[in-house]
């Protein structure tokens, strides 16, 4: 079955990156120049999903305004005959059917998603964390898509972690199936203690799931945080049914905390056509500072 439809939970408080996130949703902020959210509808996009679902709440309008038509913005560059500026913006509202819906609660992501159910239906789906960019050659979610297509499972995004960062992730129980797919037959979210850790190995924004899932998500009863964590209805669908994990190719960025934000804009503004010169010399004036 060809999966077609993806859920962007950005309902989110943003409180790690307060004060920006008062006014401003976490998943518009930038990358050098385009504001995370669109990083991602691109990778859905290129992963060939048609359909988007964006889980937003009050003060996040601005998401809806970006992907719908500037015609006074669009009419103004033409006229001033700035066609590359034209050419950033003039296609954003034909990337895909983008639809939305308030979680009216922050009651964590578990609960975010399962606002998805009626626009899920009973078709398997993809969710994307709306702060996780991942950026690449590869698009991440059709890895991900074409390993549901070999296994007929959930399928997890998983990179490994330092066993700082578990503590503030999840963990998964896996077992190699090939050198980047895993077997995943239990997962914890934040594991406090040694002992609860699994491995190393964490989800990083991305998943397949299929549409079982929201009635164990209508059962699943707050966990970390006090929040209905979708780590903890996944582990009901890992014991149960099973679930691949994926050691995406591509590089993710945390948009949720300082850091990261930091490192996205630098390692791609190192990339990026208007930006890399000046700033590689920059860095290397800088680090000679340091
Ligand atoms: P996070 O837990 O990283 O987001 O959720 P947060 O709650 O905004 O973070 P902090 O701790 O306050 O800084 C990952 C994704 O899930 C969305 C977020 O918007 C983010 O894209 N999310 C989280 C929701 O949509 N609803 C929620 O209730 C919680």
């Amino acid at each position: 079955m060809k999966i077609t439809k993806a859920v962007i939970p950005a309902a989110g408080l943003g409180t790690r990156v307060l004060p920006a996130t008062k006014s401003m949703p976490k998943e518009m902020l930038p990358i050098v120049d385009k504001p995370a959210i669109q990083y991602i509808v691109e990778e859905a996009v290129a992963s060939g999903i048609t359909d988007i679902l964006i889980i937003t709440n009050r003060g996040k309008g601005v998401i809806e305004d970006h992907f719908d038509i500037s015609v006074t913005l669009e009419e103004t560059l033409r006229r001033a005959g700035k066609l590359e500026q034209l050419a950033t913006i003039e296609n954003l509202h034909h990337l895909a059917n983008i639809h939305y819906i308030r979680q009216i609660e922050t009651k964590g992501l578990g609960h975010a998603v399962s606002r998805a159910r009626t626009f899920v239906g009973n078709d398997p789906f993809v969710v994307m964390y709306g702060d996780d960019v991942i950026i690449g050659d590869i698009p991440a979610t059709k890895e991900l898509i074409d390993a549901y297509g070999t296994f007929g499972k959930g399928v997890l995004g998983v990179k490994p972690v330092s066993e700082e960062a578990i503590k503030k992730y999840s963990s998964l129980k896996i077992e190699p199936i090939s050198e980047k797919v895993f077997k995943c037959t239990d997962m914890i979210e934040k594991p406090q203690k040694k002992e609860d850790i699994f491995s190393l190995y964490s989800i990083l924004g991305r998943c397949v799931l299929p549409p079982e899932i929201f009635d164990i998500l209508d059962r699943t009863k707050p966990g970390a945080g006090g929040e209905i964590q979708l780590t903890d209805a996944m582990a009901e669908l890992a014991r149960t049914e099973g679930m691949t994990a994926v050691e995406f190719s591509s590089k993710r960025y945390d948009m949720g905390n300082k850091l990261g934000i930091l490192q996205a804009n630098i390692e791609v503004g190192l990339k990026h056509k208007d930006t890399a010169e000046g700033l590689r010399e920059y860095i290397k004036e800088l680090a000679k500072t340091l």
